[in-house]
């Protein structure tokens, strides 16, 4: 089996999908599971941005440090890159089909369809939300990194 390569995709690429990646790269360490791990967002917005600190003491209070990310924007070639793109939500999910080379085969879904119980819904965007928000957040991506462990292991 090739490598996997996992990208999570969010909108600021600054809340969610940081969290997304420090939970796969936690949950992979945790159970010596080999994957390349990256994440960013479909905007622009917030490229080369640290994580919404909201995001960072979230992670940190589970013992995982994101402040190595910064914000990048999807690129075509991030089909070529990754053999699985996740996506965080349903607006991220069509642009993220939007942005898909002719000819690409990399599987794309939602991040909760892994999780049994949760398929077809949306980690919702905790950024307007307040920092109350966040925990949940983290409980969804945790959840979806535990179950990409169980289905690549
Ligand atoms: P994210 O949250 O997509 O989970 O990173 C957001 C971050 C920034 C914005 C929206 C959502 N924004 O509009 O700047």
């Amino acid at each position: 089996m090739t490598k996997p390569a996992l990208l999570f995709v969010c909108l600021g690429n600054i809340c969610r999908s940081p969290l997304a990646e420090g939970a796969m790269r936690a949950a992979a360490a945790k159970a010596g599971l080999d994957v390349e791990v990256d994440s960013c967002g479909t905007s622009a917005y917030h490229i080369g941005s640290l994580p919404d600190p909201r995001s960072v003491d979230t992670a940190a209070a589970k013992g995982v440090d994101i402040t190595d990310q910064r914000g990048r924007q999807l690129v075509a070639e991030d089909f070529a890159r990754f053999t699985h793109i996740f996506a965080m939500d349903h607006q991220n999910l069509r642009n993220i089909e939007a942005v898909r080379p002719a000819g690409s085969d990399t599987h794309v879904s939602l991040l909760m369809d892994l999780v049994p119980g949760r398929e077809g819904a949306a980690i919702a965007d905790p950024y307007y939300d307040g920092e109350g928000h966040f925990g949940a957040t983290w409980e969804d991506v945790w959840m979806a990194a535990e179950a990409l462990v169980d289905r690549f292991r």
